[in-house]
């Protein structure tokens, strides 16, 4: 897979820094680590550890603030990851699809930290994480994201629609440009449901608590957007016309073809771990 072995080259530039080093040097060290700690990544993950208290419980406005700051200060080096990779200098290949793919830096029971790299192009279709609260750090690139909250409405009438399709209201519809402030989605907002196309090759870094996990009914489910007057049976929420280009019909569907994502070894700097 080219980006681990592009992530492997990040990793053999960290060793032969070290190796010069030693040898400059007439003191003895013991043998250098293959890959170095990065003090941002290990203040991340200890600030995790504090604010993750497991299933049911969402971050205080004072912790999310805190994750927020530390992520905001993050850069890609901290993750082992350089812009001068050839991947994040590789535009679309036309007739290709781009293929997603995601390495975990450290997953437990109460939060994962996981890298996306997506080519120019690449999408991730519109998702949810249920009952999890979600932070996106875009490391690298220029994403568009587009992120909605499932309405809860009086007009709403559950059995004049399919119950497969959910009254939406549009959150974010933009474009965002690394270096740029972390984006947090939040469980009890309505639905924490978002999508990403890359406009440049990407790296972005999620924080996740908890992680996603199908035998805790934490699974990931797919949907497509309808534009809101496409539904004519509906009881208008609005009759602002304006307003009513802020919400949309969300309709669950199977993962896109060619949507799934490729699992790649993390590479860079690893979280010394805390029992
Ligand atoms: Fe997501």
């Amino acid at each position: 897979m080219k980006i681990e072995v592009r992530l492997t080259d990040v990793s053999k530039v960290i060793r032969k820094k070290k190796c010069c080093r030693k040898t400059n040097s007439k003191r003895k060290h013991p043998p250098a680590s293959p890959v170095a700690v990065s003090f941002p990544l290990q203040r991340l993950y200890m600030s995790c550890i504090d604010v993750f208290k497991g299933v049911g419980t969402v971050p205080s406005p004072t912790d999310v603030q805190k994750l927020c700051r530390i992520l905001d200060g993050m850069r890609a080096e901290d993750v082992g990851l350089s812009r001068n990779l050839q991947f994040f200098k590789t535009s679309s290949i036309s007739g290709v699809t781009p293929k997603v793919a995601c390495t975990t830096i450290y997953q437990s029971e109460k939060f994962s930290l996981c890298i996306f790299f997506l080519p120019a192009n690449a999408v991730i279709p519109l998702h949810n994480h249920p009952g999890m609260t979600v932070f996106n750090k875009l490391l690298l690139g220029k994403v568009h994201i587009k992120a909605y909250d499932l309405v809860t409405s009086n007009n709403q009438d559950d059995s004049a629609s399919p119950s497969q399709r959910k009254l939406a209201a549009l959150k974010a519809d933009s474009v965002f440009t690394a270096p740029c402030d972390t984006s947090v989605l939040y469980p009890t907002s309505g639905g924490n449901i978002h999508a990403f196309t890359a406009i440049t090759p990407c790296a972005i870094l999620d924080v996740m608590g908890p992680p996603y996990s199908k035998k805790d009914g934490r699974d990931c489910s797919y949907y497509r957007d309808i534009p809101y007057k496409a539904l004519p049976y509906e009881e208008a929420v609005t009759n602002d016309d304006r307003e009513r280009e802020r919400y949309c019909w969300l309709e669950e569907i199977e993962i896109p073809k060619g949507s799934e994502m490729e699992g790649i070894k993390y590479m860079g700097p690893r979280v010394i771990e805390m029992s």
